[in-house]
């Protein structure tokens, strides 16, 4: 059995618990505020019952997965016994890069140091670690409990090894890895949505649409296709004899598009009030957190249906 220490159990950290202790693994927690250590228990009760509440069965009582979470005494105590540790401190390097030090002088040597993070490359705050090839970055897409996939990034100096482990480690979890050849700016998740936000944004800055039309043009679009199918499956699909037809006929109107879509725009000021005043007709501010937990139930749900699919008509 892997044990695993989380170390920052914020937003992403607390939802990483519940993946780890549901999967059957032992789960050591720490967070420079203790107070948030311990909300993760109360966080992984709730979203247990929650899962239940929709029907969504579990392989065993909320007690069993909840019994593997421990609270640590300190962080040398979640780092003694773990064989991964799974770092979710706040997106700042020097925060990072303090934190590093130390996990890569008490941890035990054959333990992988795994960082959540979004955008620092591990070459950003593992350079000078003695123990850097057992570093790599571990991205989820929040919340992980619910949205499987996890990217991961060696940085230059990363064993092939890690990469191996961790990989396999995400896959034993019930998570679904990528793996990037190399460190690249905003990784593939974001870098595909920036590509798409950045049309958005001008698109409404352009008067073309409202941003309700951006929003129905994925929601009732692209996204029905995209929840199951990639990009490139999607074009496969879309002319007769494949991807290679498709990108024939529409190659050149696509080409014409990018060139197009070449002139990077700052979102201004002006812009995000515009979108902003849109979205809050329909979510008022005091109304994000109860539609945060509306996206959780659909997402779980989604995630049920998914599964479904993939036993039903073959993934
Ligand atoms: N929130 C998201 O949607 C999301 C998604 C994917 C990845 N991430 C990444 O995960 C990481 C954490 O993000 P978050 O949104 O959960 O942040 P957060 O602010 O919700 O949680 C960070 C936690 O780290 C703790 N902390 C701060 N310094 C620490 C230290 N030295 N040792 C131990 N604990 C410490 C804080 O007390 C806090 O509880 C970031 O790198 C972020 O980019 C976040």
């Amino acid at each position: 059995m892997t044990r695993v220490a989380l170390v920052g159990t914020g937003v992403v950290g607390g939802s990483w618990a519940l993946v780890f202790a549901r999967a059957g693994l032992e789960v050591a927690i720490h967070d420079a505020d203790a107070a948030a250590a311990g909300r993760v228990i109360d966080f992984a009760r709730t979203a247990l019952a929650d899962l239940a509440a929709q029907g969504i069965a579990a392989k065993e009582p909320a007690d069993a997965v909840l019994a593997r979470l421990s609270v640590a005494p300190s962080l040398e105590r979640a780092l003694e016994t773990a064989d991964h540790v799974q770092e979710s401190v706040p997106e700042r390097v020097e925060i990072k890069r303090a934190l590093y030090r130390t996990l890569d002088a008490v941890a035990p040597a054959a333990t992988v140091l795994a960082s959540s993070t979004s955008g620092l490359p591990a070459s950003a705050f593992t350079e000078g670690l003695a123990g850097r090839a057992r570093c790599v970055v571990a991205h989820p897409i929040n919340p992980p409990h619910l949205v499987p996939l996890v990217e991961i990034v060696p940085a230059p100096w990363t064993a092939p090894e890690t990469v191996e482990r961790t990989t396999a480690l995400m896959r034993a979890i019930g998570q679904s890895p990528i793996r990037l050849r190399r460190e690249i700016n905003g990784f593939v998740v974001n870098r595909l949505q920036s590509a798409l936000l950045a049309e958005a944004f001008r698109l409404v800055e352009d008067g073309v649409v409202d941003a309700d039309e951006v929003d129905r043009a994925m929601t009732d679009g692209l996204g029905l296709r995209w929840f199951f199918l990639g990009p490139f499956q999607t074009i496969d699909l879309n002319a007769k004899d494949g991807v290679a037809e498709y990108c024939r006929n529409l190659g050149p109107m696509y080409y014409d598009l990018a060139r197009e879509q070449a002139d990077a725009r700052e979102w201004n000021a002006a812009l995000v009030a515009r979108v902003e005043s849109e979205l809050r007709r329909t979510v008022p501010a005091d109304a994000l957190p109860a539609r945060r937990s509306w996206r959780d139930r659909v997402l779980a749900t989604l995630g049920t249906v998914k599964q479904r699919i993939a036993q039903e008509a073959g993934g």
